[in-house]
């Protein structure tokens, strides 16, 4: 069964349309990327699905449900976990209290929840005292992530992960991506990195608020002459 459903999405800023009839679906249990050039609409569409953007027209479903038109808190508590573009970790704060902002459980599971995130980055509960501004830019992205799972997500939506990482760093993060996917949770990552295909399943490539592409990740990484057609 699809875990997420977007139908014929439209959606923009003020007057100007981004998404224009999006449609794709993630199946439960899959890590899917969404690739495409810098002003597709990547971010327009996670953010639109973690409610902070509203639709204009379409549905965007979780299990089955609508979640288009809550507000993102909402969607947080409907099980669906946001890695914003640009990390946004709040940088006079220790690690362990950007982490525990990041929960919406009981105190006992948060503790829980932690030893699970420092699980996934044993360097963040190295410097779980530290304040987060003092982090590297790979630090902060793993906080980022750590963050989004102290929700407890059924979906990982991450923004642009590997951005202003190294190559080597950016594939520790997509290792531990999968990892993270290995034990449950349904992830769709937003890229313009194409070393993240390995580690995929199901590839979606947008253009012009559009998919262009929808097929298996292998599809994609496979061949030479679609990933220069999609990816340029
Ligand atoms: N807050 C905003 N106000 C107005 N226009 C915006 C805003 N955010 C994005 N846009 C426009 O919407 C379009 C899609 O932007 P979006 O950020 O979704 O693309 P993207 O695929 O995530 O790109 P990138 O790879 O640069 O992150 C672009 O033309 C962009 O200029
Ligand atoms: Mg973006």
């Amino acid at each position: 069964m699809s875990l997420l459903e977007v139908e014929d999405l439209r959606t923009g800023y003020g007057l100007l349309p981004v998404l224009q009839g999006l449609s794709f679906s993630i199946d439960e249990g899959q890590t899917a990327v969404l690739l495409g050039i810098n002003g597709a609409g990547k971010t327009t569409t996670v953010n639109a699905i973690a409610g902070l953007l509203r639709a204009w027209s379409g549905q965007i479903r979780f299990e089955g449900s609508r979640i288009d038109g809550l507000e993102p808190w909402d969607v947080v508590a409907r099980g669906v976990a946001l890695v914003p573009e640009g990390r946004r970790v709040f940088p006079a704060m220790t690690v362990r209290a950007n982490l525990e902002l990041g929960a919406w459980t009981s105190r006992a599971q948060v503790r829980k929840t932690i030893d699970e995130v420092y699980g996934y980055f044993p360097r963040l509960q190295e410097r779980s005292g530290q304040l987060a501004g003092t982090l590297s830019g790979g630090e902060q992205q793993m906080l980022a992530i750590g963050r989004a799972l102290m929700s407890r997500p059924r979906l990982l939506l991450v923004d642009e992960a590997s951005l202003g990482l190294s190559p080597l760093l950016a594939q520790t993060v997509f290792q531990v991506i999968d990892r993270i996917n290995d034990d449950g949770t349904t992830v769709l990552v937003v890229e313009q990195n194409a070393g993240v295909l390995p580690y995929a399943d199901q590839a979606l490539v947008m253009e012009k608020g559009t998919i262009t592409f929808d097929g298996p990740a292998t599809a994609l990484e496979g061949s030479d002459e679609l990933r220069r057609t999609y990816l340029g």
